[in-house]
């Protein structure tokens, strides 16, 4: 027997309340038919003026409507918080699970069968996705895509990767501001996410890599017509996967969490995507564990050659066969049966793919690094976890001892770093507090903070830097993050002081905060807790609830889903 639509009960009955569910839809003008027994088709769209990189979702939302259309669906559009990574303050990541519980509540409350995912910057995918998690429809992602590939003075230049770089062009390279504004407008040539392996980019693979997407979708270009028709198909087969119940928590497995963490090290992709990812699994109630990421993926080779670690960009990895060729080339570490929304396994629809240019996407017999994914470093200083990316950090960096320069907010920093007085060289490790969930609060991508002016003109690139922050996929360098439990609810990060010794081994994962444990009990019962940021509102709500950085950073009460499933009617 046919399975009754979930969108039956409020458009199938001929009581007063179907007739007052549809009466005031008919204002728009849908036919008879649109009622009876076609799946209707929730698009959930990102789109705004505010977040640029979503900017073309307006237009792509009716195309997925075509789709719908000829599959028999009745589509339905609407919009949900949209989060702009270069506009929004204090930061964006404030703002994720509140965007994610816009969606998942959208979705239930309506007489929704399946949805469509409209995303693109880098937290409207795992928002979004969370979302619809914890209710559990039919569900498919459709990443708006990279930007092309940015131009300046004859070069590519990545977005989001050539701003780390302007202190140092004026200082060192005797930038103009009117090469900064030509830089500008040459970074953002068309529509588009940041065209690096960025966290926009690495969020899109993630979702191919979990299954979400029709294959390939990934890597196309935002203004590629190629992207068009991904978008057209995904409405289609989206009808037919409310028609299959093929509901997100079928392809959402364990399973496919690792395949997806096998992939992000096989393309270099962000380190939030670990943040991410966690927030995902723990919405699906998927065990997942920071320790995961680098047991499954620290020792997978690096395949794409994509900045900010690589040379290239999005839209030539796309050209080179994009994410299809990596999954082809990562089988033998990869779960190859495990469904995804198109009915087939990823092994099925990533067997043909063939590599166009072997400088961007590597074979698996030449990687361009033999170990590349995320390591995941304890000790003393983050008893809970600390992440680093060996792939973007400096190699004689990677086992170091240094003294601590101190600095206890990013406001701190911004005011000493420059200081000719600071007593810094470049053997020294900058600590950052007050850059976590609760302490910022929101957790921003501040942990890749610049080098100090008078070590940027002796010419040094990189110093190891710690901090309870994040940093942007686009950036690089030495960079310890997301270290757990955070400086703000007392973890030892608060403790240290201006001259400590730090040492760092990342081959043995070890992080260590070089002071007897006598001092270091002296030192936390003297401690006492910064004043919370916010007395009010949303804010006051995230820092009583938000999880730290090892856990996902989801709120406590978000944590599992409630289903699809709505109890009361609108009587
Ligand atoms: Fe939106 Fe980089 S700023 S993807």
């Amino acid at each position: 027997m046919k399975k009754k639509l979930r969108s039956y009960d409020w458009f199938g009955k001929s009581d007063k309340m179907g007739f007052v569910h549809r009466s005031w839809l008919r204002n728009q003008g849908y036919p008879d038919d649109y009622f009876k027994d076609k799946p209707v088709i929730g698009i959930c769209n990102t789109w705004s003026e505010l977040t640029p990189c979503n900017g073309h979702l307006r237009d792509f939302a009716e195309i997925v409507k075509r789709g719908v259309v000829e599959a028999g669906g009745f589509p339905l559009e609407f919009p949900v918080t949209s989060l702009g990574e270069t506009i929004m303050r204090p930061t964006t990541m404030l703002f994720r699970n509140l965007a994610s519980m816009d969606t998942e509540e959208s979705i239930r409350a309506n007489p929704i069968d399946g949805v469509v995912l409209l995303t693109g910057c880098d937290k409207t995918t795992p928002s979004t996705v969370m979302g619809a998690c914890s209710v559990d429809l039919p569900t498919i992602v459709v990443p708006g895509g990279p930007m092309l590939n940015g131009r300046f003075k004859g070069e590519c230049i990545g977005s989001g990767s050539f701003n780390w770089m302007v202190k140092e062009k004026l200082l060192v390279e005797n930038y103009t501001e009117e090469d900064i504004l030509q830089a500008e407008v040459g970074s953002a040539r068309s529509q588009g996410h940041c065209m690096t392996m960025g966290t926009a980019s690495t969020m899109a693979c993630m979702v191919e890599a979990l299954g979400l997407t029709l294959p390939g979708a990934a890597a196309i270009p935002a203004v590629d017509s190629r992207k068009k028709v991904m978008a057209q198909l995904s409405g289609r087969r989206i009808v037919e996967m409310v028609k299959e119940d093929l509901k997100i928590s079928k392809i959402l497995t364990r399973e496919a969490f690792e395949n997806s963490i096998v992939i992000n090290a096989g393309v270099g992709g962000s380190t939030n995507f670990i943040i991410h990812l966690l927030a995902i699994a723990g919405r699906m109630g998927v065990e997942l564990k920071l320790e995961d990421f680098d047991k499954i993926g620290s020792k997978i080779p690096l395949l794409a050659n994509l900045k900010p670690s690589g040379k290239y960009l999005m839209e030539d990895f796309y050209y080179a066969g994009g994410l299809p060729v990596v999954i082809k080339e990562l089988k033998k570490y990869l779960h190859n049966d495990i469904i995804t929304v198109n009915g087939k396994s990823i092994g099925e629809n990533n067997s043909k793919p063939q590599c166009y240019n072997r400088e961007v996407i590597a074979g698996i017999d030449e990687p361009l690094q033999e170990e590349a994914g995320i390591a995941v470093l304890k000790g003393n200083l983050c008893e809970d976890g600390a992440i680093i990316k060996p792939s973007a950090a400096s190699a004689a960096l990677m086992k170091h001892r240094g003294r601590a320069i101190v600095f206890e907010t990013m406001e701190d920093y911004h005011h000493r770093i420059d200081d000719p007085g600071l007593d810094i060289d470049e053997n020294c490790i900058i600590v950052l507090k007050g850059a976590g969930p609760v302490g910022y609060p929101g957790m921003p991508e501040v942990g890749n903070v610049d080098l100090p002016e008078k070590l940027l003109r002796k010419g040094i690139k990189d110093m190891i830097r710690i901090s309870d922050g994040r940093m942007s996929g686009t950036a690089a360098g030495t960079v310890i993050l997301h270290v757990s439990p955070e400086s703000a609810i007392g973890g030892t990060l608060a403790l240290v002081q201006d001259g400590d010794m730090i040492e760092l081994d990342v081959a043995q994962r070890k992080l260590h905060l070089d002071i007897s444990d006598e001092e270091l009990k002296k030192r936390k019962a003297a401690w006492t807790a910064p004043a919370p940021m916010a007395a009010r509102g949303y804010v006051k709500f995230y820092i009583d609830h938000v999880q730290q950085a090892h856990l996902g950073a989801d709120l406590d009460i978000l944590q599992g889903g409630s289903g699809a499933e709505v109890t009361r009617d609108l009587h």
